[in-house]
């Protein structure tokens, strides 16, 4: 047997064990032989980059000061309070660094949709599109989200679309109750000034963590609840939606999401109180 892998047999390898993107600006040959002992940089003439390669690893130790997840709160719940405008609160959210999640990602990911609209909608966190470009829902899921919407007579210019995390987790992976807790006072901040007329929750962590209940998007969606915060100056009729990343792996699923639709759409079209 050879002693080198073939380079399609290790990247079949890499399919296989679920690495399919590059996290890198830069590719890296990994055959090159090193000559220089690891610490010193390797050159790779091949794939010099033109800039110095971000550390991640580095960049979050020297630029990022350790916050507990209670100062990370408070942090954020001050900021936020004195909040009076969208600009606003995008630039306090950006300049926020109790989230360590902002030190991996490349873009931050505030919003995009009309700001007036009478619908908003809240997902989880940017995934690797997102992340490129800087704007939510714009990957496989939101182009989904987007078909979804149009079946109901809704796109980009009459709803608003944010996130509960406007940073990438690394690989897509869940983001933890410490980075939704930093980032949340800015997200309620979100909703308040935003003050739409129904709010969708897309997928579990956004339904279980702004309704602050237990159960799972299974049990939270198909019915009316209400966005409240605690000091009772909102109180906005909401439903969770299953996310639509879940409905591209289980498309069994959508026709209860169509029903869901459908009831959004009755509502906008005659408003009526709803309990919950
Ligand atoms: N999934 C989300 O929840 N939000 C996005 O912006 C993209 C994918």
């Amino acid at each position: 047997m050879s002693n080198y892998l073939n380079a399609f047999d290790l990247l079949d390898w890499y399919v296989t064990a679920g690495v399919n993107e590059s996290t890198g600006d830069y590719p890296i040959d990994r055959f090159i032989k090193r000559k220089a002992p690891l610490s010193e940089p390797i050159a790779n003439t091949d794939f010099a980059p033109t800039k110095p390669l971000k550390d991640p690893i580095a960049g979050h130790t020297q630029q990022m000061p350790f916050q507990s997840r209670e100062a990370a709160v408070r942090t954020a719940e001050q900021a936020a309070e004195a909040i009076t405008s969208l600009g606003e609160l995008r630039t306090a959210f950006e300049a926020f660094d109790g989230c360590s999640l902002k030190e991996t990602a490349l873009n931050f990911v505030f919003a995009d949709g009309n700001p007036t609209a009478r619908v908003m909608l809240i997902g989880e966190a940017p995934g690797a599109e997102e992340d490129r470009k800087g704007l939510p829902f714009i990957g496989p899921a939101g182009r989904l989200l987007d078909r979804m919407l149009k079946a109901i007579g809704l796109d980009r210019t009459n709803v608003y679309i944010t996130n509960i995390l406007p940073w990438r987790p690394p690989g897509n992976r869940s983001p933890t109750d410490t980075e939704i807790s930093a980032c949340m006072p800015f997200v309620e901040r979100h909703i308040a000034l935003v003050n739409p007329e129904v709010l969708l929750l897309v997928g579990g962590t956004s339904a279980k963590s702004l309704l602050k209940r237990p159960e799972g998007i299974m049990r939270l969606r198909g019915k009316w609840m209400k966005y409240k915060t605690e000091l009772g100056d909102l109180n906005i009729p909401t439903r969770a939606l299953l996310h639509p990343a879940y409905l591209l792996r289980q498309p069994a699923q959508k026709r209860e999401t169509w029903q869901d639709l459908l009831e959004v759409r009755q509502w906008l079209d005659a408003p009526v109180q709803t309990s919950g």
